[in-house]
């Protein structure tokens, strides 16, 4: 009985694999727009597109930036600046890309962009959720609504980075609620457009070595937070807690490859999956703790967690 159960499920695993390795036809000939190209995922997927042959057009938040990505990429390769906060700069782009895409359509929209605040709930204001809010998730949503025209017409793939963080919540501020929105508007949008033979997949990548999560940028905000907040919370927390905090960054992976591998998969492969994890931590810790009992993962977290001075 057993023997007939692992052998179907090597049958099953061994079927999927021969079905996710068909690649799409043609992909000499299309469009895929990126953005935050600027550094690291974004980066990395628009010169490893670039080298496959594909057509990419990489936004990018600075000058500084594109003319980087375009020193190390092809002819093909076209960059444009972008800024997801800004109704006229998507507006923009969007017509960008209608001219360089023509009657084809837009196969590809990654919508990679973001940026993160690390830091407790209660050392920060709104501002410091709305500002992660209108990167992560109304500038996702506002360039894909912008975009999605091009891309029903190819009927190709829209792929969202959102994180295991958007699946388990460890942190405070804006950073998993936007993740969290991530996941809901990617669900809701794959429904939709199942209609018009448009694929969507999310990226769920755990903690890598980026701009995003390095110490140069992590450190400087946690502590202007920590500044910025009570005396009385500051006391609460102590400067202990803080570094602790820091350190925690330092367990991210230097192997980018493993989430834009996934990126590339999403976009070229006849049958994309729904859902990409990247990273051993998020395959074997963050993802399986997200199906966990919410007590069981609170104390989890409780138990790994460096506790605040005037924890009770
Ligand atoms: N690194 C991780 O551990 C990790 C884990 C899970 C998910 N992710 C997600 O992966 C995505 C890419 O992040 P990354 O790790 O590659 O970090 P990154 O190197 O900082 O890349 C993010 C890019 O977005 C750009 N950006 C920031 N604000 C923008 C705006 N308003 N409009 C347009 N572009 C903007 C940044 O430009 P500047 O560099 O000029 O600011 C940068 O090029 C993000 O969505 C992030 O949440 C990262």
């Amino acid at each position: 009985m057993w023997l007939y159960l692992v052998a179907l499920l090597g049958l099953w695993n061994l079927l999927r694999l021969f079905r996710e390795r068909q690649v799409v036809s043609h992909l000499q000939d299309k469009h895929v727009f990126i953005t935050g190209c600027d550094s690291g995922f974004g980066n990395l997927l628009a010169r490893q597109l670039d080298r496959r042959g594909m057509r990419v057009l990489a936004a990018c938040l600075t000058e500084n930036g594109a003319e980087e990505l375009r020193s190390k990429t092809s002819d093909r390769l076209e960059t444009v600046i972008l800024d997801v906060t800004k109704t006229e700069s998507i507006v923009a782009a969007t017509q960008w890309v209608k001219e360089r895409v023509g009657n084809r359509g837009l196969w590809g929209l990654v919508n990679n962009a973001g940026i993160a605040i690390f830091a407790f709930n209660e050392w920060l204001n709104k501002q410091d959720f709305a500002k992660v809010l209108d990167v992560n998730l109304l500038g996702m949503i506002e360039v894909t609504l912008s975009m999605l025209p091009l891309v029903r017409k190819a009927r190709g793939r829209v792929v969202n980075v959102s994180s295991v963080m958007g699946r388990l919540s460890f942190f405070g501020g804006g950073y998993s609620i936007s993740k969290y929105g991530v996941e809901a508007f990617s669900d809701s949008l794959r429904r939709e457009l199942s209609y018009f033979g448009v694929k969507v997949a999310i990226i769920e990548p755990g903690g890598f070595k980026t701009a995003l999560s390095s110490n140069d940028r992590v450190s400087p905000t946690i502590k202007m937070l920590f500044d910025q907040a009570s005396s009385e919370v500051k006391e609460i927390y102590g400067e202990k807690f803080l570094s602790s905090l820091n350190s925690l960054m330092e367990t991210c992976s230097e192997d980018l490859t493993l989430v834009t591998d996934c990126m590339e998969h999403a976009l070229t492969s006849r049958h994309p999956r729904t859902r990409y994890s990247a990273g051993w931590d998020a395959k074997l810790i963050y993802l399986p703790m997200s199906y966990l009992p919410t007590f069981v993962s609170d104390a989890l977290v409780y138990l790994s967690s460096v506790k605040p001075a005037q924890a009770l």
